[in-house]
């Protein structure tokens, strides 16, 4: 059996225990599970191969920002993947990994210089674009360097993904995308610029997308897009359908996959294009628990609080989002359930990883773990309150890996320094 699994009473990730990781490495510490990783990648293929044929399988490309550590971007890249970026250090990080430029696609917001340069040079599969200037921009710095960049431009359809607010991105009042009537003349702008090559058009309404048919507006909304624009005589061969798929974070079902490959085999296939998918938190969110111990148990009049080693800085995903994510004791989950906020030391009321949750009973220097932790956890952790990030360690069956060492407050301290005229 792999991925975090109860044996002896006693929470493992693979084969190893986890009270081992804590002992070896310290706490708190991000432990994933290469093996459910792997089974994320293989689900989604899977889906796709039963609904397209062989020789139209979209290109998945992992949209790495939800969790941007090497290894785990190599080990992506091993199964297969391609990579979509939102910065020059993604970028980076993704070539360091393996990936080579035609299987990586930038999706970032208010690309700069430096990151349009640096994709020009790993000369990347397209620039997903977000706005007239940025067009400039691409097409400017590609004729600086004597080089033609694929575009495509991302459709803003006026839809809502469905997941909280702060992660719906395409509605008319969220910043990303373009409108239909922009795309049209975009299309037109980018050919007849000198540097870029418009082949398409993409979308991503949102994250955490939990009902299968939300998807399938915004694939009619492409499709009908794609219409309008060879109707007009252009050219249309990529179609980017975007991320968003769900991490299972409580009791929700799992994300219909063979549903949305049957509404991409229906809507998207017969648009002859190139088939593009950006899959983030799905690959990596239940493959990532936060390993943390219990410093005091705090009792109130009106409140029992677990306060954890572990803070807001090391997961903001339930400040941030009001996010779910459980939390379990390592051992002793058969001690009477008990009530607790569940929350970090940091000098934040909003530093509550749970509010009123019931779980084993737990004492002072218990173990528990934060739950489907692995995609946006590290890769949004900070120094808040000047605390140092935590180590990452990847376990597959029998191998574990320090996969980032985190930092010591000698790193942290070392990179400040007090001018000579104060
Ligand atoms: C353009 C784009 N693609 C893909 C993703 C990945 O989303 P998710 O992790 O929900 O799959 C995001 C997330 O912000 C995004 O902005």
């Amino acid at each position: 059996m792999t991925g975090f699994i109860e044996k002896n009473g006693v929470l493992h990730v693979d084969n190893i225990a986890l009270p081992d990781i804590a002992k070896e490495y310290g706490t708190p510490c991000y432990v994933y599970s290469a093996s459910v990783i792997k089974a994320q990648f293989t689900a989604l293929k899977e889906a796709m191969e039963r609904a397209l044929p062989a020789d139209r399988q979209p290109l998945l490309c992992y949209a790495c920002k939800a969790n941007t550590n090497i290894a785990i971007l190599k080990l992506l890249q091993t199964l297969g993947s391609g990579l979509e970026i939102v910065s020059e250090g993604e970028l980076l990080k993704g070539i360091k990994a393996g990936f080579t430029g035609d299987q990586i696609i930038s999706t970032s917001f208010g690309k700069n210089e430096s990151e349009i340069k640096a994709c020009l040079e790993a000369n990347i599969l397209q620039f997903n674009i977000e706005a007239p200037e940025e067009l400039e921009n691409v097409n400017k710095f590609a004729a600086q360097m004597n080089k033609t960049a694929n575009v495509v431009f991302r459709l803003n359809p006026n839809l809502s993904g469905g997941g909280h607010s702060k992660i719906n991105t395409g509605r008319k009042e969220d910043k990303f995308g373009n409108t239909a009537e922009d795309i049209l003349t975009l299309y037109k702008r980018a050919e007849d610029m000198s540097n870029v090559t418009p082949v398409g058009l993409s979308i991503h309404i949102g994250s955490q997308v939990s009902q299968v048919e939300v998807f399938k507006p915004g694939f009619e909304k492409l499709a009908e897009l794609v219409g309008i624009l060879r109707a007009q005589g252009h050219t249309v061969t990529h179609t980017d359908i975007g991320g968003g798929f769900p991490v299972v974070y409580h009791d929700e079902a799992n994300l219909d996959l063979d549903a949305y490959a049957q509404w991409v085999r229906d809507i998207i296939l017969p648009l002859n294009t190139q088939i593009q998918m950006e899959p983030g938190r799905y690959m990596v969110g239940n493959a990532g628990v936060l390993l943390a111990k219990t410093q005091y148990i705090k009792t109130t009049p009106s409140k029992n609080f677990i306060v954890l080693d572990a803070a807001m800085n090391d997961l903001i995903r339930p400040t941030l989002y009001e996010a779910y994510h459980g939390i379990r004791p390592v051992m002793g989950h058969n001690a009477p359930m008990e009530t607790y906020d569940i929350v970090g030391p940091i000098c934040e009321s909003g530093d509550v990883f749970a509010k009123n949750r019931e779980i084993p009973t737990v004492s002072k220097d218990d173990l528990v773990v934060i739950q489907s932790a692995g995609a946006y956890g590290f890769a949004m952790a900070s120094n808040y309150n000047t605390r140092t990030l935590p180590p990452e360690i990847l376990v597959d069956g029998d191998n574990v890996a320090v996969i980032n060492k985190g930092q010591t407050l000698e790193e942290l301290m070392g990179r400040e320094s007090i001018p000579d005229w104060l």
